[in-house]
């Protein structure tokens, strides 16, 4: 079962389920659209033929939600997990598989204290936030998705000495923003785990147009603070983002320099995983089998340095996995030159 917002190397953890499944004469089906086809008991069956081709496609063959039935504690009622219970045991199956974020363990989580149902887990989301896990598939794929957007903006910005600001995904994390700022050579980065000013990025986007360079490119997570207020920006429908079009908006209004604004959205989970993806995929999809077939329930496959491990699931509930100050990845961004807003003067960068 794959649940929440899709992202590249889904389909590669289920091919590698499937493939170590057969090892050991295992039947496997997938549950269609997330905890929903739980619900409907809707089965998808998983035979070497529907998944041989699978491993490069993104997306999730099973398809996904995260509204339905279990998307709050006011929809997951008694009667629900009553109904549950009941369809499980209908559909004759021994565990399952839960593919996802924070929210598909939390519900996973509760299909095995409510309804009885074994479960294991895989860390999914392009956002890097899931605790337990050093990395979760999906986010190398975005990063390079992102990178190579800056890479297309720098011959723009630097044809016409623009500023460009940029604006990405990753909820209240600044994973995808920071690895995308280095991997991209971008100037400024503004993330939700640092409180920033326009100041510093003002001043550096002003060095810049002077400079050699002549242009700047500004990452913007989508989760990223105002500063007057220290809140986050919603869609009027409810998403989070547009901070970005903010930022473009004061760097146009308090300056001369000229700004646009790019929010790359949902492209960023589309398409093909990148290697990397694919192996963390087919090492989660056949650890996780693997699991399962041991019946070693309740825990789900995680990257603990070079190696996979089992970590309990209630682990990763509740607990997003930020940017701490201490990191060395934002040290290595911030020796590099990189802005993140919250800088005291001197700011001026050029290498002698
Ligand atoms: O959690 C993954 C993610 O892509 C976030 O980065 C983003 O805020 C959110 O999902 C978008 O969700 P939806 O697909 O529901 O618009």
């Amino acid at each position: 079962m794959t649940g929440g917002g899709d992202c590249p190397g889904l389909n590669a953890v289920i091919r590698s389920v499937c493939a170590t499944a057969a090892r050991f004469d295992v039947e496997v089906v997938g549950l269609a659209d997330g905890y929903e086809g739980l619900y409907d008991g809707r089965v998808i069956p998983l035979c070497w033929d529907v998944v041989t081709n699978i491993f490069s496609v993104g997306g999730t063959i099973l398809g996904t939600t995260n509204k339905g039935h279990f998307a709050s504690k006011d929809t997951a009622t008694a009667a629900v997990w009553a109904h549950v219970r009941e369809v499980w045991a209908g559909l004759g199956l021994e565990s399952l598989i839960c593919v996802g974020g924070d929210g598909t363990m939390a519900i996973a989580e509760m299909c095995s204290r409510e309804a009885g149902i074994p479960v294991v887990g895989v860390p999914k989301t392009i956002d890097n936030d899931l605790s337990s896990t050093d990395q979760t598939f999906g986010f190398d794929s975005a990063v390079s998705i992102v990178t190579e957007a800056l890479d297309r903006l720098h011959t723009t910005a630097s044809s016409h000495h623009r500023v460009m600001v940029v604006e990405v995904m990753g909820r209240n994390a600044g994973w995808i923003a920071l690895a995308a700022t280095i991997a991209g050579g971008a100037d400024v980065c503004l993330i939700p785990e640092v409180a920033w000013d326009f100041a510093p990025v003002l001043e550096r986007l002003r060095d810049n147009a002077q400079s050699r360079r002549g242009y700047s490119i500004v990452v913007v997570a989508e989760g990223a603070k105002m500063p007057a207020t220290g809140a986050q920006l919603y869609s009027a429908a409810g998403h989070l983002g547009g901070i970005g079009a903010q930022v473009a908006e004061h760097i146009g209004a308090h300056s001369s320099m000229e700004t646009r604004l790019t929010v790359l959205g949902h492209t960023q989970r589309g398409g093909s995983p990148t290697s990397f993806d694919r192996v963390l995929s087919a090492r989660f999809g056949v650890f996780a089998a693997e699991l399962a077939i041991n019946r070693d329930y309740g825990k789900m496959a995680a990257l603990e340095g070079k190696h996979i491990v089992a970590a309990p699931i209630t682990d990763s509930i509740g607990i997003q996995r930020l940017i701490e100050p201490t990191s060395q990845l934002l040290h290595t961004a911030r020796m590099m030159g990189i802005i993140f807003g919250d800088e005291s003067t001197p700011l001026s960068f050029h290498l002698a």
